[in-house]
């Protein structure tokens, strides 16, 4: 018997400032995605998440969380923006996602941690293009963390390989 660890590598930048510092695209892609908190459908939460991925033809596709009085019909920031992204350009790889939040009730002044159902869609993602996605998260304001590759987020996850 003999007990392991799972060691995650992210990078933390003191806010988007500083991001933009090292990796200016990045920060541009942080800023949609504040801009698609706008778009966010939240009667129930108040919890308005934004998402915007970069595609590697350039293209940038924003998703907001979007509720329904049906709780589980409603769709995170994430997968709406990533299956839109697949379905308007099928075979174009995701390189960086970039999510946000801000809420009508609170301050949210951590970067957001995306739901295990996203990181499950983000996972196959990646292997469907076969490279890693950059994720960026923040919260409304402050410290934003940066992931190389979803599995740095959720290790030992379920793969297509295991079927
Ligand atoms: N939500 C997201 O959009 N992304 C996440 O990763 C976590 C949660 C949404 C779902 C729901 O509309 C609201 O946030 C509160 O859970």
């Amino acid at each position: 018997m003999k007990k392991q660890q799972f060691v995650s590598d992210y990078t933390v930048y003191e806010d988007e400032n500083e991001l933009a510092k090292f990796a200016a695209a990045d920060a541009e892609l942080l800023r949609q995605a504040h801009e698609a908190t706008g778009n966010a459908y939240v009667p129930y939460s108040k919890f308005h998440v934004g998402a915007a991925v970069r595609l590697a033809n350039g293209v940038v596709v924003k998703g907001s969380n979007i509720e329904n009085a049906a709780y589980p019909s409603g769709l995170c920031a994430e997968r709406v923006a990533l299956f839109s992204a697949q379905a308007q350009f099928p075979g174009v790889a995701v390189e960086a996602l970039a999510i946000t939040a801000c809420s009508e009730i609170k301050d949210v002044t951590e970067p957001v941690a995306p739901c295990g159902a996203c990181r499950q869609v983000m996972v196959e993602t990646e292997q469907r293009s076969g490279s890693p996605m950059r994720i960026i998260c923040q919260g409304n304001t402050g410290k934003v963390f940066v992931f190389e590759g979803v599995e740095t987020l959720m290790p030992f996850i379920f793969l297509t390989k295991f079927m």
